[in-house]
């Protein structure tokens, strides 16, 4: 689904990403983590052919990302959903129209908006704020229409920039649920994030990035180093901590 092999982008002298090859299956949800500057967005944006690659290549879908020329580049996007931690709503539309406006702009028939809209509104659970607009809704309720808008479209990869870096920690699980619903019905989730309490408890594939490298690649924590690393340490005997569930921070279910 996705893969970079030997991606390097420089900002002048900045490093953005060094070298990055890694591969996304299709249908996977994939945590990306790692410190202010270590090229997260990068990353994204070079998905998105926001920004060019100095060297390598980026498949999405089969599709050669680094050569896709401008004609093409809107019908990738349309392919590549993506959300944001500020929402990113159009003030002056409705809540209506707002996810109807990403359908609109790809030229879809009328019959076809109508039936669509309401149906992912639902699914967000958002269907009876349908004339409201952004400044009337909490925030959370104003992330599950910037998801709507980024589904409407029926995308293969659902790109989250820190979606939950603007919401309480239980609005933040409600969006977690959500993502986790869409990513069971196929779409391939890649999700940055600095929430580590999230990352941790999700169990998913945890990719680290430092400095413009991958330092980590594997399931489990926020704190995960690579595969290899773990089985070393395990295989070393270190001590290990005792595992204790945190029953008392709420929310999973
Ligand atoms: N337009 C730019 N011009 C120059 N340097 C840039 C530019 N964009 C990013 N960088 C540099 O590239 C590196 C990676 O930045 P990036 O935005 O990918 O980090 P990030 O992991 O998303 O960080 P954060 O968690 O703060 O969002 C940083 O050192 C940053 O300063
Ligand atoms: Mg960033």
């Amino acid at each position: 689904m996705i893969t970079f092999d030997h991606v390097t982008k420089y900002y002048k002298t900045n490093i953005g990403l060094n070298d990055v090859s890694l591969h996304i299956d299709r249908g996977e949800f994939v945590f990306l983590v790692g410190p202010s500057g270590a090229g997260k967005s990068t990353l994204i944006k070079l998905i998105l052919k926001e920004i060019d690659a100095d060297s390598g290549s980026i498949l999405v879908n089969g599709r050669e990302v680094t050569k896709l020329t401008s004609r093409l580049i809107p019908a990738h996007r349309r392919n590549v959903g993506i959300v944001f931690q500020d929402f990113r709503l159009l003030e002056h539309k409705t809540v209506y129209e707002n996810v109807a406006f990403a359908m609109e702009i790809t030229h879809q028939k009328r019959r076809e908006i109508k039936e669509r809209v309401p149906a992912v509104l639902g699914l967000m659970g958002i269907e009876e704020y349908v004339k409201k607009y952004p400044s009337e809704l909490s925030a959370g309720e104003q992330q599950r229409v910037a998801i709507a808008r980024a589904i409407i479209n029926a995308p293969d990869v659902l790109i989250a920039d820190e979606p939950t870096g603007n919401l309480d920690p239980d609005t933040a699980w409600e969006i977690m649920r959500l993502l986790e619903m869409i990513n069971e019905k196929g779409t391939t989730v890649l999700m940055v994030t600095h929430a580590k309490d999230i990352v941790d408890r999700m169990n998913k594939r945890v990719i680290s990035l430092e400095n413009g490298q991958i330092t980590g690649d594997a399931v489990g924590s926020y704190e995960t180093k690579n595969a290899e690393e773990n089985k070393e340490e395990a295989e070393g005997g270190e001590e290990e901590e005792e595992f204790v569930f945190d029953w008392t921070s709420g929310g999973l279910d």
